[in-house]
């Protein structure tokens, strides 16, 4: 290489690498400017405006629950979890004392229903309504026959549904626009978008001749928020922070001013997904890859911190940096998926090797330059990072708000569940150490607990509560 082009390539890098980095500077702008957000947000809903993108971009949903778990809440319960690339039927034996058992049945469902005309499978814009729910009930049946209840039997089911939905009672759920590039019923005459998602789930119950009705409808936020309080509330500080860092991203919290702005439930569902605050601190990967989604101007601290979207912002990264170096898989799309993005953040061999056999074999590329290897490593390092540090400075925020960060209170505990977060240690050291780094020794007062499949089990949690507390 020449000199002159090994210039061109330090200064790509020192650009592009800039311009992921924050400052302690930039993340206080940042807390600010949400801070005042969330409140204005809960405000605007509380004075009964409708939501509007231009206005406030947080959309401050009810989520009708107002109840606590004690942990010892008991019963049988089961849950449909939709949101991520599963599919999941969980039947959750809630046994007392924090303690609980799942039974689940999986299924993948951006491999089910691909056609030519659907390569999105259930997710394609030319699925309709009705198959994406026949499916839901199907599964829910082959759990109840797996575990040897009669599925024509009375029962309620309660429904994890990981996406903004306006509610009006705890068992219903209109949802607004798909997130996380779903598009389900988009293009038919059966669409899912405006319509009410227990509606459409107890009307597919009914066509599978099950005996069940949606009980309760929950996102994932609040669903963690409920299972990890029931694991924890009886020995550490009440769970009043559910955030998800998997797939998608999203918080739910307790929010003191809720009933005063009439909400219902004392937990709000933020979607703080689509806060657009962080367009100021955008990189130009950002622009490219929100400009080329199915959601142009919205989600954008989604796509910036979370699972779908990550890997794509290294390639863009690397791309911007390497420019003709780049072999031809690294030019398309979606070339790279976050768990190998993964491998590369973990990577800790003094050579870069784990670095250079994913480049391998994401992109076919040969990286053999050490020097180019480390610059790959700390691209895609600062990619993650800057992703654990907004998720971080959101979620102080809403741990600041619950006016619990007090002594005298006990702290606050904060329930994370998603594979971002749950699989990457170095990822979880990222988040801890900006909590610890903006909130000093308050941060002493942040318990973390990992809600290992809080968005299965959460929204029998609420069932669950619903039992004990009428
Ligand atoms: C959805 C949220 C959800 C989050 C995590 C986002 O795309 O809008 O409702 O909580 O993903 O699954």
């Amino acid at each position: 290489m020449s000199s002159k082009a090994a210039d061109h390539l330090a200064e790509n890098y020192a650009e592009v690498l800039g311009s992921l980095c924050w400052s302690i500077e930039r993340a206080e702008e940042l807390i600010k400017n949400f801070d005042a957000t969330v409140e204005q947000s809960i405000e605007l809903r509380g004075a009964g405006h409708p939501f509007d993108q231009k206005v406030n971009a947080l959309k401050a949903l009810d989520s009708f629950v107002d109840m606590f778990p004690t942990g010892d809440e008991q019963g049988k319960f089961y849950a449909i979890d939709l949101g991520g690339t599963n599919l999941r039927a969980v039947c959750v034996q809630v046994e007392g004392n924090g303690v609980s058992t799942t039974t689940t049945s999986e299924m993948n469902i951006r491999d089910k229903c691909v056609s030519a005309d659907t390569p999105k499978g259930l997710l394609d814009k030319n699925i309709p309504a009705n198959v994406m729910f026949d499916t839901i009930a199907k599964q829910t049946k082959e759990l109840m026959l797996q575990v040897k209840d009669d599925p024509s039997a009375k029962r309620k089911v309660s429904f994890t549904f990981s996406f903004p939905m306006a509610q009006e009672s705890i068992c219903n759920g209109r949802l607004g626009l798909w997130t996380k590039e779903f598009e389900t019923g988009r293009n038919t005459n059966d669409p899912v978008e405006g319509q009410d998602v227990a509606e459409l789930l107890n009307a597919a119950f009914r066509r599978a001749k099950m005996g069940c009705v949606v009980g309760a409808v929950a996102n994932d936020t609040v669903g963690t928020l409920m299972s990890a309080g029931y694991e924890h509330n009886s020995k550490s500080a009440t769970c009043r922070v559910g955030v998800i860092l998997g797939t998608g991203y999203n918080i739910a919290s307790y929010d003191p001013v809720a009933a005063k702005n009439g909400f219902s439930g004392s937990i709000i569902n933020h979607e703080c997904g689509n806060y657009d605050g962080v367009l100021q601190f955008s990189s130009m990967m950002d622009i490219e890859l929100d400009y080329n989604s199915t959601s142009k101007g919205t989600q954008l601290s989604e796509k910036m911190i979370s699972g779908h979207y990550l890997a794509e912002i290294c390639r863009l990264a690397i791309l911007k940096v390497f420019q003709y170096r780049c072999t031809e898989d690294c030019w398309t799309p979606w070339s790279f998926t976050t768990p190998e993005a993964a491998k590369v953040y973990a990577d800790n061999t003094k050579s870069f090797s784990v670095t250079r056999k994913a480049m391998k074999s994401a992109f076919n590329w040969d990286v053999s330059s050490e020097e180019e290897l480390r610059m790959i490593y700390k691209l895609i390092c600062a990619v993650f990072d800057r992703s654990a540090t907004i998720a971080a400075l959101q979620t102080i925020v809403f741990v600041n708000r619950t006016r619990h960060l007090q002594k005298a209170l006990g702290g606050v505990t904060v329930g994370i569940d998603g594979s971002l977060y749950l699989k990457n240690p170095k990822y979880r050291k990222t988040f801890r150490k900006t909590l610890d780094k903006v909130l000093g020794s308050r941060s002493e007062l942040v318990n973390i607990v990992e809600a290992n499949d809080g968005s299965g089990k959460g929204a029998a949690m609420i069932a669950a509560c619903q039992n004990t507390q009428g």
